[in-house]
């Protein structure tokens, strides 16, 4: 099975999680979940509205008739579905690859239950072969740069990438990530960074990971 048909076939994995009447269901970004989106029309009739992550993913929902609210007016989610990038024996991920890490990280939060859908190509024993992506603030960007290479990191920036939030991407390579609660803390308190890509603080719930022989593992 191909990286796509594995896409394809955790999207439709992942649909028996929506099994509430008038959900309210937090949306990820990037490709798997843009498999998914396609086929949440089978499940419209439990999707009362969604809480999307990304410009791009509210484009393709409301494409198909469903109505995006803010989380604002959305309260406590019951559930969130996005991708990943990387993902541990633990459930923390790395994230941001679509630069959509900082929107995606509130609407995790905000959510009881997050169930990350993955091929197993995304697994790793460590976390940080990926290079990191750090959201930052433009003016901050060289300052930024300069912290996270005193990290042990290197970080390349995104060139002629805006962020939804209207911010810029630092991704950060050769990070050595041994302990990624505490690494994601530290990013998190250097002055102009908006979010990093760890998801260690909140992780998923639940990752659904697709094989290439077919079989769905959950983890
Ligand atoms: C976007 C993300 C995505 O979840 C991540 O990049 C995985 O994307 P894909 O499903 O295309 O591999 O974090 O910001």
């Amino acid at each position: 099975m191909n990286q796509d048909l594995m896409k394809q076939h955790v999207a439709q994995a992942a649909l028996s999680y929506i099994n509430d009447d008038n959900m309210i269901l937090g949306v990820g970004t990037g490709s798997t979940v843009n498999a998914l989106i396609a086929l949440l029309p089978q499940v419209r009739d439990r999707i009362k509205a969604c809480v999307s992550s990304s410009e791009a993913s509210t484009a393709q929902l409301l494409d198909l008739g469903f109505e995006v609210i803010e989380l604002n007016d959305a309260g406590t989610l019951s559930l969130y579905i996005d991708g990943a990038d990387e993902c541990d024996p633990h459930n923390r991920l790395i994230k941001g690859g679509g630069g959509a890490l900082t929107r995606e990280k509130i609407i995790a939060e905000a959510s009881r239950q997050y169930v990350c859908i993955v091929d197993e190509s995304k697994m790793v024993p460590m976390l940080g072969a990926f290079p990191l992506p750090v959201e930052t603030i433009p003016m901050a960007r060289s300052m930024v740069a300069r912290k996270l290479v005193a990290l042990g990191g290197q970080p390349i920036y995104r060139e002629g990438f805006v962020t939804d939030n209207g911010n810029l991407i630092l991704d950060v390579h050769n990070l050595k990530i041994t302990d990624p609660v505490a690494l994601e803390q530290k990013i998190n308190q250097i002055p102009g960074v908006v979010t990093n890509g760890l998801f260690a603080l909140r992780g998923a719930n639940t990752t659904l990971i697709a094989q290439a022989d077919g079989t769905i593992k959950k983890q």
